[in-house]
């Protein structure tokens, strides 16, 4: 028994989620911000340019930058 292997959704499951489409910024992008110091959504906002456009994105924004600031003070901690 041979399983297909369709190579565009292959390809799609690999490439980097997009977190904001209108400024295609991934989640790795921001984790990557956030660890060099985006230390406010203000910062990650200026650096990253994610959810200057269309908003849409920015919920989601706000949950990467809360999970990952969480991390950081738990490390501290
Ligand atoms: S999806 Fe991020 S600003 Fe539109």
């Amino acid at each position: 028994m041979s399983e297909e292997i369709d190579l565009s959704s292959l390809y799609a499951m690999m490439r980097p989620k997009k977190v904001c489409l209108c400024k295609s910024v991934t989640e790795s992008e921001l984790v990557t911000a956030i660890e060099n110091g985006c230390d406010t959504m203000e910062k990650l906002i200026d650096t990253t340019k994610a959810s200057t456009n269309c908003g849409n994105c920015a919920g989601s924004v706000l949950v990467i930058f809360q999970r990952e600031m969480d991390k950081k003070k738990s490390r501290i901690s």
